[in-house]
């Protein structure tokens, strides 16, 4: 599996070899494409997701494949259940370097039905679509963040949240998911300015904003019953400069460089991977 240029000067960039990455939503089409792209450039990744079997089979994909990988399973949302994940990595690989904020998504009770306001969405979704996508990103923080700050001197960290192409332009109808992202991405300026203050280069944090790419939370709104493209879908087509939705595999470049040697000045920043999404104006 490792037959990425981890030696070499791109090694030098690019190769994480002897790195220990956690990925929160590797249960999912986008986290498990970039653990398995994490594992192809040489870290050993815990799939961390409260399906288990999932994270199972996940992690012995990526073993078969000649990587290294264990299933975390474990809530965002419930820090005990993360700190075990902690306990776990920690005992099996001494180390933590790397944690890719993946777990997220839209609450579909949280979005609004076509000709419905904001007056009629019900707190508990909101509330559900806050935690889900901030407080899931803050708590795995919390606890893997505290360990890679405690690692010895001279070690080098990255955290990558995942924000979304919504939270930076209105998006008709996702107002509880776009909000919750848009904080994610306060939050990401935030703490990459609040850990390197404290600890300098030790500890970098940055976002990737995702265009649109089919996965299990959004297929029903992107995707026709026969597999053509919903209005939604083709609206957001017409958008992209490209004129196309991504592919999960599209994102595994950027989820390496901010992880790598390569980044190590990039700190508080949100890259967006969207074919030109939030570039153009639509003229
Ligand atoms: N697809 C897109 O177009 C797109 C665009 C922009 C941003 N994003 C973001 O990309 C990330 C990945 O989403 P995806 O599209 O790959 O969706 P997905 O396939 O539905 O994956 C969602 C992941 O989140 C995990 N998750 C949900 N609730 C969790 C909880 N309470 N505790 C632990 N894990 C939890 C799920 O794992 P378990 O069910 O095993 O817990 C699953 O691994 C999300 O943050 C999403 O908002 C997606």
């Amino acid at each position: 599996m490792r037959q990425l240029a981890t030696s070499g000067y791109l090694g030098e960039l690019f190769g994480l070899d002897g790195q220990v990455a956690v990925v929160t939503g590797g249960t999912g089409v986008l986290g498990g494409v970039m653990a398995r792209g994490l594992a192809r450039a040489g870290a050993r990744v815990g799939i961390l997701g409260r399906r288990e079997q999932v994270a199972r089979q996940v992690a012995a994909e990526i073993e078969e494949a000649g990587g290294e990988a264990m299933a975390l399973p474990a809530d965002v949302l419930q820090t005990g259940q993360l700190r075990a994940a902690l306990d776990a990595v920690m005992e099996r690989w001494d180390r933590v370097d790397i944690l890719i904020n993946a777990a997220g998504g839209n609450v579909p009770a949280a979005t609004l039905a076509p000709g419905a306001s904001l007056f009629d969405l019900p707190e508990g979704a909101l509330r559900e679509v806050f935690d889900l996508n901030l407080l899931g990103t803050i708590l795995p923080t919390q606890v893997f963040g505290a360990a890679m700050v405690a690692a010895p001197e001279g070690s080098s960290g990255s955290i990558v949240n995942i924000s979304s192409a919504t939270a930076a332009r209105a998006v008709s109808r996702v107002v509880g998911y776009s909000t919750a992202k848009s904080a994610v991405e306060n939050f990401t300026r935030w703490l990459g300015v609040e850990f390197a203050r404290q600890h300098g280069d030790k500890l970098r944090v940055n976002a990737i904003a995702p265009g649109w790419f089919i996965t299990e939370q959004n297929e029903k709104i992107l995707l026709q019953p026969d597999g053509s493209y919903t209005e939604r879908a083709q609206t957001v087509v017409n958008l992209t400069p490209v004129a196309r939705l991504g592919e999960p595999e599209e994102l595994v470049g950027t989820v390496i460089w901010l992880c790598g040697q390569g980044a190590r000045f990039v700190n508080g920043i949100v890259v967006p991977v969207d074919g030109g999404f939030g570039a153009w104006s639509g003229v």
